[in-house]
């Protein structure tokens, strides 16, 4: 026991600003997936997740619904546990950054760096955009008219001074290119460390800064409270915090650190593998071997996101098709490290083609055979019989285990399905071939046909031991129906040699594992009511009236996430002038727009005041959705919806800025 070896995986940890969707849980699923590989493959294996609670966005969150910080993510973090539990992640710990044991290695890490000198406090001398909540450097500046402005909105920026702590990241650069150009796993997918070395390691690295004093919700540097430990060093510290590291019983730290993998999505890889290598180099720790960065799970070609309304939930998806089949798309359907698409469509594609179709019906078929030709008993081997038809199916399926674990020891849970289902599709191919229902009408063929059920049902065992890692519950079901109870029998060393099987077990047939769906209909019933209601209207109309081919080829025609010519023609987009601009009474987030159309005004309401002032927009030429309904806010009727770009930024805050028309383009030009 004491020798076992030890595989440590993490997630990230995740803002509780909003409630997690299938992105966070593509990571959850992933992560959750090695860590049962690993773990029935005999290591001591230990799989964190967790939340990152800290920071102005949060703050600002839980001010807008008056509550605290602590209670507003209190909520979230709950049905994220909830969310966990339903998608069948078994995790060991699940951290939170505003729990006490974080607070307090974070505070004790950052009072190590500023004894020792890799953090310094400086009274900052830099380039502040008042409107963007935001410093720059004098490189990062834009200059225009010899001012110098903001790179993201384009105002002139002021000089501010700012107490802050720095992090001396750039004494560590040469180290750090160094370590990773002679760790080259370290940094997974490979070409993820050349874009680090060449993007920001070569180029020189910035000092980091690491406190502020204007976001209270945050761990106090306990040294001088005025300040608050900022976003990274507080994030990143999870990983060992979460295992003790620095305390009395710092015994999971020794036991699991260094991590074996760190799961990042690839948009924080460079967190990962410039500043954390770094602080825990500064710790004098060893560095995660490795850091993996997956791709984005997109929506048509869009990263999901809130404020683009495009988010997928995993909730109605398990309500209706089980947990299994969810994990095993999420897993199956992109190449980890590759961008890939979530659309219901492929989602139940896969289903028909690999769940019902490749996996379900050998199963099925498996079962019904061994009933009808043997009474539900699975025949022993009859070496009498044996002849070379199934040996290579028997010697692929014997180095399945090896090939799954060549593919999962790079994270390519992709290609180690791919594997299982080639076996399955050689199985079903191998029924084709020897036909069982000819040679049962044969009684001198009885052996081999035993043979036949007995490969079969063989590899029906080694596929449902392999996939338990992504689905957790199919492999009990088809044990059940193998009549198979030993748990000897389930393990990974149990596929050490192929045909292990007991003879004399009695099958079970039962319930199709996967049935098959009707696609077209479950598309209905998933893209929403709309849909299923326009399908109600037709059923009603007398059947003369119905023109249901023309209706459905149409349909057909759009691709999950699109949406088809006409429906775009139906939004009209307009330049409009803004005449004047003020903020709304009692609002924190409104400014009242007062626009010219050429023909027309209109008054809009945006919530934008954070983002914008009402001096700056006068004059200027926005883009209106034109034939929005109108609404009343405030007792205001808003005449339609001015366009604007959200950028996420590292520290977890937005920036918003109103997209504007080329000043040339008249009052109320359409766009399209
Ligand atoms: N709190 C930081 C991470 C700190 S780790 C020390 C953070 N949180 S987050 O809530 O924004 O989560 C980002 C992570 O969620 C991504 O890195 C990725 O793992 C996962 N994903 C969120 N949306 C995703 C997709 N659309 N597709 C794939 N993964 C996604 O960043």
């Amino acid at each position: 026991m004491e020798n076992k070896k030890t595989y440590y995986i993490t997630t990230p940890i995740y803002y509780p600003s909003g409630n997690m969707h299938i992105g966070h849980t593509y990571t959850t699923v992933a992560a959750d997936t090695m860590a049962r590989f690993k773990k029935m493959q005999g290591y001591d294996t230990y799989f964190l997740t967790g939340t990152d609670e800290h920071g102005q966005k949060i703050e600002k969150k839980a001010a807008e619904k008056g509550v605290t910080p602590l209670a507003y993510v209190d909520e979230i973090v709950a049905n994220t546990q909830k969310l966990w539990k339903l998608m069948d992640i078994q995790y060991d710990d699940f951290i939170r950054t505003s729990q006490d044991r974080h607070m307090k290695v974070v505070q004790k890490v950052f009072r190590q760096f500023y004894d020792q000198g890799d953090i310094y406090k400086s009274a900052y001398e830099g380039l502040y955009c008042t409107p963007c909540e935001s410093f720059w450097t004098p490189t990062q500046v834009v200059e225009k008219d010899g001012v110098k402005c903001c790179p993201d909105c384009g105002r002139p920026v002021e000089s501010m001074q700012e107490e802050s702590y720095f992090f001396r990241m750039s004494k560590y650069q040469d180290w750090l290119i160094e370590y990773i150009e002679s760790h080259p796993d370290f940094i997974q997918p490979a070409k993820r460390a050349n874009e680090m070395i060449n993007n920001f390691l070569k180029p020189g690295l910035q000092d980091l800064c690491v406190s502020r004093t204007s976001v209270k919700w945050g761990i106090p540097v306990d040294f001088d409270p005025k300040h608050t430990v900022y976003v990274w060093i507080d994030a990143l510290s999870n990983y060992i915090s979460a295992l003790g590291y620095g305390t009395d019983h710092d015994e999971l730290f020794q036991k699991y650190w260094p991590a074996d993998v760190h799961l990042v999505g690839k948009e924080i890889v460079r967190f990962h593998t410039i500043y954390w290598p770094i602080m825990l180099h500064a710790l004098g720790l060893p560095l995660p071997k490795q850091v993996f960065a997956h791709g984005w799970l997109l929506f048509g070609m869009d990263k999901m996101s809130k404020s683009k309304g495009n988010v997928v939930y995993p909730q109605p998806i398990v309500a209706r098709y089980g947990v299994d089949s969810l994990r095993y798309y999420l897993m199956r359907e992109m190449p980890f490290g590759a961008d890939g698409n979530y659309t219901n469509e492929a989602f139940l594609t896969r289903m028909n083609a690999d769940l019902a179709n490749d996996l379900g019906n050998l199963v099925s078929r498996t079962v019904a055979m061994i009933e009808k030709y043997f009474d539900g008993v699975i025949p022993a081997w009859d070496q009498a019989a044996a002849e070379p038809v199934g040996d290579d199916l028997r010697a692929h399926c014997a180095q399945l285990p090896h090939l799954v674990e060549e593919q999962m020891d790079k994270l390519q849970f992709s290609q180690a399905l791919a594997e299982i289902w080639k076996v399955i599709g050689e199985c079903n191919k191998y029924i084709d071939l020897t036909q069982p229902w000819v040679l049962g009408k044969d009684p001198e063929k009885k052996g081999l046909l035993g043979n036949v059920l007995r490969t079969l049902a063989e590899c029906v065992r080694f596929v449902a031991v392999l996939i338990q890692p992504v689905m957790p519950s199919t492999p009990g079901r088809i044990f059940e129906q193998l009549g198979l109870a030993d748990e000897n029998l389930k393990t990974w060393d149990s596929l050490q040699q192929f045909g292990t099987l007991p003879q004399g077990l009695q099958v079970h047939k039962g319930d199709a594992l996967f049935p098959r769906i009707d696609i077209k209909k479950e598309l209905e019933a998933l893209n929403g009511d709309k849909e299923e209601k326009k399908e109600e209207k037709k059923e009603a109309k007398p059947a003369a009236e119905q023109k249901p081919e023309k209706k459905e080829k149409k349909k057909a025609e759009i691709p999950e996430g699109c949406i088809a010519f006409d429906d775009f023609a139906k939004i009209q987009l307009r330049v409009a002038r803004v005449i004047t601009c003020e903020r709304v009474e009692k609002s924190e987030k409104l400014l009242k727009f007062r626009l010219s159309l050429g023909t027309e005004e209109r008054t809009v309401l945006s919530g934008i005041a954070k983002f914008h002032t009402p001096e700056e927009l006068v004059g200027k030429k926005l883009i209106l959705l034109a034939n929005l309904a109108p609404r009343k806010i405030m007792g205001i009727e808003s005449q339609g919806m001015l366009l604007s770009a959200v950028k996420q930024n590292d520290d977890g805050t937005e920036t918003l800025r109103l997209l504007t028309a080329d000043p040339i383009m008249p009052d109320g030009a359409e766009i399209g």
